[in-house]
């Protein structure tokens, strides 16, 4: 039996961000981070092997309690097996602080809280970017499918590319620092398995062209920075026309938010939340408040969250 080095700390408490995914035109490849909600782990190393969640809080007893069937436990186990400790005893505290099913990246932060916390804890054995593969396989027990274009931005902060997925290639993308994002939430609930089922398998020549040159443009936009090449790139031809009837008043709310000075607006993952990007905080502000009048016309309540772009990803609180 192997014991941790006595130098190191037995308890460690993280925090992991939220995310946009998908970013309107870039499906499955696009996403970025934010500074808030995100959700918290404390992981406590312990006596008896095996990795056990000792609770959850704030998920009104809904995630799974066997670990691995939960996102956070499922990435520890893949995390420590990898580097041959399954030895290991570790107990997890999630604290979930933003709505299960709501698009925006709730699984994929569990995940990289539990991975990175166990290789801080460590005393990082593997630099944060080998750390993916592992955050990818809580989303696959969450909804079948390891996309990185949440546990992307989440791990490593800012705006991520995931280039190919075999093999994994994910780029980190500069975006400016005056950029600011809403998101709002409608509290209604959209199962990521079943938004992912509705999409078609083909797409047209057509569709596939415009997509690929708002893929372009907004990268570049980003880059550049260029606020009005961001603003017309921002359009998905391919995914959001099929989503959006998941989510009451779509087109309203993202009307609503383009009238207040949004640069655009889509679905924030795979909904029902729904982001829009600004150019200063006062902006986002009024932005998130005139989609959640949106939603309230039709007796839907809402959160909003405004935030620049997280650059710093998962930290140690
Ligand atoms: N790219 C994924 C999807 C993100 O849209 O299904 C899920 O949050």
């Amino acid at each position: 039996m192997r014991f941790v080095d006595s130098s190191i700390v037995d308890s460690i408490r993280v925090f992991a961000p939220a995310t946009v995914a998908n970013v309107a035109c870039g499906f499955d490849i696009f996403g970025f981070a934010v500074d808030n909600p995100g959700d918290q782990i404390t992981l406590t190393i312990s006596e008896e092997p095996g990795v056990r969640i000792t609770d959850i809080l704030g998920d009104e007893g809904r995630l799974p309690r066997e670990a691995s069937r939960n996102t956070a436990g499922i990435s520890i186990q893949t995390y420590l097996k990898h580097i041959n400790r399954t030895d290991l005893g570790l107990d997890i505290l999630l604290h979930k602080q933003m709505p299960l099913g709501s698009g925006l990246g709730s699984s994929a932060a569990s995940a990289v809280a539990g991975v990175f916390a166990v290789n801080e804890l460590l005393g990082r054995p593997l630099p944060v970017i080998k750390l993916l593969p592992f955050a990818m396989e809580g989303e696959r027990i969450a909804c079948g499918s390891a996309h990185a274009d949440n546990v992307g931005p989440s791990l490593l902060g800012g705006f991520v590319v995931v280039r190919s997925y075999q093999p994994l290639d994910v780029i980190r993308i500069d975006t400016p620092a005056n950029l600011y994002c809403t998101l709002v939430h409608p509290d209604i609930e959209v199962n990521t398995k079943d938004a992912r089922f509705i999409l078609k398998n083909e797409v047209s020549l057509k569709n596939t062209i415009t997509q690929m040159g708002n893929v372009a443009g907004l990268i570049a936009g980003l880059m550049t920075p260029d606020y009005d090449l961001i603003s017309r790139s921002l359009v998905d031809v391919i995914i959001e026309p099929v989503r959006s009837i998941l989510i009451p008043e779509f087109n309203e709310a993202k009307q609503a938010a383009l009238d207040n000075g949004a640069l655009g607006c889509s679905i924030s993952g795979s909904g029902p939340s729904m982001f829009a990007l600004s150019r200063d905080a006062q902006t986002a502000e009024q932005i998130g408040a005139a989609m959640q009048q949106a939603f309230l016309s039709v007796g839907i309540t809402s959160e909003a969250y405004v935030s620049e772009i997280n650059k710093q990803g998962p930290k140690v609180l």
